[in-house]
């Protein structure tokens, strides 16, 4: 079993979109984000910064701002950031779990997120909802990709696939404790949002890859590849990556027990 997070391991691999449907799930998340001059915008949980970088880099007149509690997502996200050369740099922190976020009341008009609320124990996921309402706008909008359970897998299947993932992979493969896009509504509701839309990304997807709109995109895709270049040649990443694969590979040959779903709810307070 390995003992090293694979998140780790995508972060020392510029590894981009961690996320169910990858880009595609992007370009639909940032259709409803729909970024405008001026507007203050965090993504929490930032990975390692492509989403930041592309967003960014479209929208120079946005003020774009991120938290992640990994230091090793941290040092990758500024090495892409100077690496692909954008000019209009987010504000970047470190946070820890259960920390107040470093941002005054009301500061936000959006929060964006990939994959990563879902990955949150139930104390921890309860406090940064809570966190999120505070620095939201009164009418502020939050967005987020998730991957959720498919109604037919019983919560017997998820206890033991996530026992299996976090001692395979150091995490969870999504939340037991809202299992379904049910639970999720109700969640949002309680922490004083509006659900405007839940939808699984299969049904929204339609979009092709069409980033290539600016240098400093190209070169964010550029830092991505030399990542996975390190991986192949770093002997320690390829050894980590090999035990992960197997891991991955037998996985995939079970049937489908998961998918990503798109979430946008707006504040109400
Ligand atoms: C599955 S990755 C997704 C990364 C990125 N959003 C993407 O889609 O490529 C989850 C991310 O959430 C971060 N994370 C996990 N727990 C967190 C927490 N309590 N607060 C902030 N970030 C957290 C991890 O460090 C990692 O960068």
């Amino acid at each position: 079993m390995s003992k090293v997070s694979i998140l780790d391991y995508f972060g020392r691999t510029n590894t981009s979109n961690i996320h169910a449907f990858g880009w595609k799930a992007t370009l639909c998340l940032e259709k409803k984000i729909n970024c405008k001059p001026s507007e203050k915008i965090l993504e929490f949980g930032f990975g390692t910064g492509n989403t930041l970088v592309y967003l960014a880099s479209k929208n120079p007149a946005t003020n774009f701002y991120g938290v992640d509690i990994s230091e090793i997502m941290l040092k990758t996200t500024r090495s892409r950031i100077k690496f692909s050369g954008l000019k209009n740099q987010p504000q970047l922190h470190l946070i820890k779990e259960k920390m107040k976020f470093p941002f005054e009341n009301n500061f936000f008009d959006k929060v964006y997120i990939e994959s990563v609320l879902g990955i949150l124990e139930v104390d921890d996921l309860n406090f940064v909802l809570t966190e999120i309402a505070r620095i939201l706008k009164p009418s502020g909008k939050i967005v987020f990709n998730e991957t959720i359970w498919l109604s037919t897998t019983s919560l017997e299947t998820i206890e033991w696939m996530n026992r299996n993932a976090l001692a395979d992979f150091g995490i969870k493969q999504a939340s037991s404790d809202f299992p379904y896009a049910n639970n999720w509504k109700e969640l949002l509701h309680r922490h004083g949002f509006m659900v405007e839309r839940v939808v699984p990304l299969n049904e929204i997807i339609t979009q092709r890859k069409t980033q290539g709109v600016s240098f400093t995109i190209f070169r964010s895709d550029l830092f991505s590849y030399l990542g996975k270049m390190k991986g192949c040649f770093n002997s320690k990443l390829r050894r980590d990556w090999k035990k992960f694969q197997k891991i991955i590979e037998m996985n995939n040959k079970q049937e489908q027990t998961m998918e990503g779903w798109l979430f946008e709810a707006s504040l109400k307070k």
